[in-house]
C-alpha cells in the first residue's frame, strides 16, 4: 500500500521566522548525523549504495571553462582565459538541462575586457557574480555582474590579486583575501622575490559599491606562508569570525568592525607539506548539524612532498580539524583516500557527501612549455606545445568521503570520467545533483563532463514539490557552487531538521542566523530515509536576518 503523498509547501520557507513557528519537538524522527567526534574508526572503505554511478557528455562548453558559477535560474556562468575558444574574453552561459552553451555578452564578456583569468569569485543572493582580481595586467580590477539583466561593471580594487581568496561575510559584505601582485609570482620559484605578495584583505559592500581599502591585519600569517599561500581557504565561523588556511598555516580571526577583523589566535598547521597552489590539496567544510555550534573542515591531498615538482607523487593523505574549539583545536588524520590526488575539486554533494573529483596522481598545478602527446581515453589526442601540464597521472575515478562514517568510497567502487580534468578545471554540484566537470588549459578541453553519483540510482527521484512513497527523512541547504581552480568559495553546507511533517506539509527548521549561513545562492534538497535527493531548489538568503526568498 502506498503512504499519502507530501507535498512541500514552499512558500512556508520564505519566511524563517515564520517557519519557526511551525517548529515541534522532533519527535520520531531520527537522530540527524554523527558528528566526527563520534566516529567509531575514521578511515576505511565502504561501497556506495547505488552502485557506480555513471558519467554522461555534458557536449560543449564553447570554452575552456576555468571559472564556473552557479545562477539562481540553474545555469552556470563561465569563463575561460583570454584567447580560449568562442570569444577573446571567452564567457558563456552553459545550460546542464539542454547542454547548451551561448556566449555571454560582447567580445569583452564577463571580463569587461579585463581578463578576469585566475580571479577569486562569489555569486550574492541577486544572482550577481562578484570578480576580484585577474591577470596580466588586469589584476587590480573588480567585476560585478548582474544575471538578471546581463550588464557587468568594472572597477579598480585598491591592490592588484592574482589568486585571491574570497568569502561572504554575515552581513552580506565580501572579503578578498591576499594574491600576489603579479602574474604566477607564486610557488617556489618566487620565494626570493618576496616584493609580490600582498598580504592584505579588502572589503567590498555589494549593497553600497563601497570598500574598505587594504587592510594588514592579516599580514604575519600570508607573509610567513609566502609564496605557498595563494587561494587561501577561508570559512565563516558561527560567532562570524573567520578561518582562513593558507600554505598550512591556520588562523582564526574575529570580525573587529564591519571592515575590519583582528587576529584571535593560530591554530596548528595541517601536518605535512603546505598544500596551497601549486601544491594544491582540497579543503571544505564538512555539513553543519543543528544547532550549527561546529564546524569541522577537512583537508584532502595535495603533494605528497614540500618543493614538489613534475613526477612528485601526490598525497592521499587527509585530515580533519574542529575550526570551532579554539585554539587547542587539532588535525585528526582520518585514514588515506582510495586515490592520491592533487589539484581535485571537492564538491559537496546532495546527500551531504563530499565528491572529491578531477586532478592528477603525481606532479603539481601550473605550466610548462615543454611539448607533450596528451592521449584521452576515448582515442582521441591533442598535441600541446606550451602551457602544457605539470602533472602526468590523470586521477579518472572520483572519490566519495562519508561525514557520518569518516570513510571513502573504495578504490574501483566508482565509474571512471572520460576526460582528463588537469589545471584549470572544475566541479560543480548541479541542481539535478549530478556533478558538471569541465575545463583543463592544459588539455585544451571544451568539453563538459556530467557525473551521476550514485545516490541517483537509489530509487526513484523526488521532485519540490514533490510526492515520495518513502518518508522524508533528512534536507540540506547547499551553498551553489563558485569554482575555480580547486577553490569552491564560500562553499558550506546545513543540515536542516524536519521539524514536521504533517498533512502534506514539511516544515524546516532554518538555521539561526547568517553567520552559519552566510548571504547567497542555497540549493535546498530533500532526502528519503533511503537517501535518495530531490532535485535541489535554489533559493536566496538575503543579508536581511537571514531571510530567505524564492
Ligand atoms: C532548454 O530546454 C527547455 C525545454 O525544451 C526550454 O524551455 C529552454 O528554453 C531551453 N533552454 C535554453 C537555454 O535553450
Ligand atoms: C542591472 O541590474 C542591476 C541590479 O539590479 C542594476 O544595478 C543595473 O542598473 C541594471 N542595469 C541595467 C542596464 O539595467
Ligand atoms: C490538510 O490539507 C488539506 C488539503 O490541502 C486542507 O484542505 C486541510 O484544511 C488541511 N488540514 C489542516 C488541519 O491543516
Amino acid at each position: 500500500m502506498k503512504a499519502p503523498a507530501v507535498v512541500l509547501v514552499a512558500a512556508l520557507l520564505i519566511d524563517a521566522a515564520a517557519l519557526g513557528a511551525h517548529v515541534q519537538p522532533a519527535q520520531s524522527h531520527r537522530r540527524l548525523l554523527a558528528d566526527p567526534a563520534e566516529w567509531s574508526e575514521p578511515g576505511g572503505t565502504y561501497e556506495p549504495a547505488g552502485g557506480a554511478g555513471s558519467w554522461e557528455s555534458g557536449s560543449s562548453t564553447g570554452i575552456i571553462m576555468i571559472h564556473a558559477n552557479l545562477m539562481k535560474d540553474g545555469t552556470v556562468v563561465g569563463w575561460s582565459g583570454r584567447n580560449q575558444g568562442l570569444q577573446e574574453y571567452g564567457s558563456v552561459v552553459y545550460d546542464p538541462v539542454n547542454r547548451t552553451a551561448t556566449q555571454l555578452l560582447d567580445r569583452c564578456g564577463i571580463h569587461d575586457c579585463k581578463n578576469a583569468f585566475c580571479a577569486g569569485h562569489t555569486v550574492t543572493a541577486m544572482s550577481e557574480v562578484l570578480v576580484f582580481g585577474g591577470h596580466a595586467q588586469q589584476l587590480q580590477w573588480f567585476r560585478s555582474y548582474t544575471h538578471v539583466n546581463r550588464t557587468v561593471k568594472s572597477t579598480l580594487m585598491s591592490s592588484g590579486r592574482w589568486y585571491p581568496g574570497v568569502a561572504t561575510l554575515p552581513d552580506g559584505k565580501v572579503v578578498a583575501i591576499g594574491g600576489v601582485l603579479d602574474s604566477g609570482e607564486a610557488g617556489y620559484h618566487a620565494e626570493d622575490t618576496p616584493h609580490y605578495d600582498n598580504p592584505s584583505y579588502e572589503v567590498y559592500d555589494p549593497a553600497t559599491g563601497e570598500w574598505s581599502g587594504d587592510q594588514y591585519d592579516m599580514e604575519e600569517q600570508l607573509t610567513k606562508a609566502f609564496p605557498i599561500h595563494t587561494y587561501p581557504h577561508a570559512v565563516v565561523l558561527p560567532d562570524g569570525g573567520l578561518a582562513v588556511s593558507a600554505g598550512k598555516l591556520l588562523v582564526k580571526y574575529d570580525r573587529s568592525g564591519p571592515l575590519s577583523f583582528t587576529k584571535a589566535y593560530s591554530y596548528g598547521s595541517r601536518p605535512g607539506p603546505p598544500w596551497s597552489y601549486p601544491q594544491t590539496g582540497v579543503g571544505v567544510p564538512l555539513p553543519m548539524l543543528p544547532p550549527y555550534d561546529k564546524v569541522h573542515f577537512l583537508a584532502a591531498g595535495g603533494s605528497s612532498k614540500d618543493r614538489a615538482r613534475v613526477g612528485t607523487p601526490a598525497s592521499a593523505k587527509a585530515h580533519v580539524v574542529e575550526l570551532t574549539a579554539g585554539a587547542e583545536a587539532t588535525w585528526q588524520e582520518i585514514g588515506s583516500m582510495p586515490h592520491k590526488r592533487v589539484m581535485g575539486d571537492g564538491v559537496i554533494l546532495c546527500d551531504g557527501t563530499i565528491g572529491i573529483l578531477n586532478g592528477a596522481a603525481d606532479g603539481i598545478g601550473g605550466w610548462v612549455d615543454k611539448p607533450q602527446e596528451v592521449k584521452f581515453k576515448d582515442g582521441s589526442t591533442w598535441q600541446c606545445e606550451e602551457k602544457c601540464s605539470k602533472a602526468a597521472k590523470p586521477v579518472y575515478e572520483p572519490t566519495l568521503f562519508d561525514p557520518e562514517t569518516g570513510k571513502w568510497s573504495a578504490m574501483g567502487s566508482l565509474s571512471e570520467a572520460e576526460r582528463p580534468r588537469l589545471y584549470h578545471s572544475v566541479a560543480v554540484l548541479m541542481p539535478d545533483c549530478t556533478v558538471l566537470t569541465a575545463g583543463s588549459d592544459v588539455t585544451w578541453d571544451q568539453t563538459a563532463e556530467i557525473w551521476r553519483p550514485p545516490y541517483l540510482n537509489k530509487g526513484e527521484q523526488l521532485q519540490i514539490p514533490y510526492t515520495s512513497t518513502d518518508p522524508i527523512a533528512r534536507s540540506i541547504l547547499i551553498r551553489n557552487g563558485a569554482v575555480t581552480h580547486s577553490m569552491s568559495f564560500d562553499t558550506r553546507a546545513l543540515w536542516l531538521t524536519v521539524s514536521s511533517d504533517t498533512n502534506g506539509t514539511l516544515s524546516l527548521a532554518m538555521p539561526p542566523n547568517s553567520n552559519v549561513v552566510p548571504p547567497g545562492l542555497y540549493m535546498l534538497v530533500i532526502l528519503t530515509d533511503k537517501g535518495v535527493p530531490s532535485p535541489a531548489k535554489i533559493l536566496s538568503v538575503l543579508p536581511e536576518n537571514g531571510t530567505l526568498a524564492e
